[in-house]
């Protein structure tokens, strides 16, 4: 298979088919070739070539190579898939959503509070939105700058939720609690320090206790104005538990652990897994789907085989 790619995306390993030069009389003398050399990649771009096509099937991908794919090729794959006026509306309706979401985050982070209207707001416009929309929503949330990770991961799996409530034939006032619990999961992250979570080294014990007090600490904030529903609240607290017990914080296993939280763990790290970020390139979804389906005692395997028949291969998420 054939790619155009930028210059900024040449990378050692791939094979170039073709290239748009400045002058006829260099495209004259092309011959396809394997770039084997940083030095070639460095040759390339700073000499007359203006685009180059390279042949997958011989040589490294642009989503296969280390440094991750950039914004562009990003917009690229998005309009190869959906229409622009689709990304549009996905857009628009990030925006929408945005100020309410904001909102609950900060309420979180400097009161440990929850602003229960505000995250009624968000659910209200993202279940409108995935309505029609759903798949351009979650792909337009895939790539993530380092201020937008909170932001748009709840959002995400926010939309993820709902879209999987309805592939499963929950009624539209279930879907809506369970767009509530994917909006607010993570809501407990807003009281680990910053650096923490930014951090990219290895976590210290301490760092790693931190970080996995998210659940309680969510589901302590979630609870406070006593507005939000009992499978909310579970959502908070034991999206983290694996079907195996070997989850924290509670260690539950199989249906103890209640259904929306089993939910939820498949969203979630479906979610993070596509994630794209800056700096690196995310898993794609079958690579995804594999990582997960191999993950024995993770997952409930027939709540993932439902997420895998109700949203991949229906092409539901792209
Ligand atoms: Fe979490």
């Amino acid at each position: 298979m054939l790619k155009r790619i930028q210059l900024s995306q040449l990378r050692v390993g791939m094979f170039i088919k073709d290239m748009e030069f400045a002058t006829q009389r260099d495209a004259a003398r092309f011959r396809p070739f394997l770039l084997s050399k940083g030095d070639d990649v460095r040759r390339l771009t700073s000499g007359h070539v203006r685009s180059v096509v390279i042949d997958v099937t011989k040589g490294v991908d642009v989503a296969e190579t280390a440094q991750g794919i950039d914004k562009a090729s990003f917009e690229a794959d998005l309009l190869a898939i959906f229409s622009g006026r689709e990304i549009s509306r996905a857009r628009k309706s990030i925006q929408d959503v945005e100020p309410h979401l904001r909102h609950v985050l900060d309420d979180a982070r400097l009161n440990a509070g929850f602003a229960d209207d505000a995250a009624s707001a968000a659910v209200e416009r993202i279940m409108l939105e995935t309505l029609d929309n759903a798949g351009a929503l979650i792909a337009v949330t895939k790539l993530k700058e380092k201020d937008e990770t909170t932001f748009l991961h709840s959002l995400a799996v926010s939309a993820l939720m709902i879209a999987f409530g309805r592939g499963l034939g929950h009624k539209e006032d279930d879907v809506r609690v369970l767009g509530l619990g994917g909006l607010v999961h993570d809501l407990g992250k807003m009281a680990v320090p910053g650096e923490i979570l930014g951090k990219s080294g290895k976590l210290t014990a301490e760092e790693m206790d931190l970080v996995r007090a998210h659940p309680q600490k969510g589901f302590e904030m979630v609870a406070k104005t006593g507005t939000a529903p009992t499978e909310v609240l579970d959502i908070c607290r034991f999206h983290h538990e694996r079907y195996d017990g070997g989850g924290y914080p509670h260690r539950l296993s199989g249906k103890k652990i209640p259904y929306v939280a089993r939910v939820a763990a498949i969203c979630d790290v479906y979610e993070a897994l596509t994630t794209i970020r800056p700096y690196k390139r995310a898993y794609s979804q079958s690579e995804a789907i594999n990582l997960m389906m191999n993950s024995p005692g993770h997952f409930d395997q027939p709540l993932l085989s439902a997420f895998i028949s109700k949203m991949i291969v229906s092409d539901a998420l792209y």
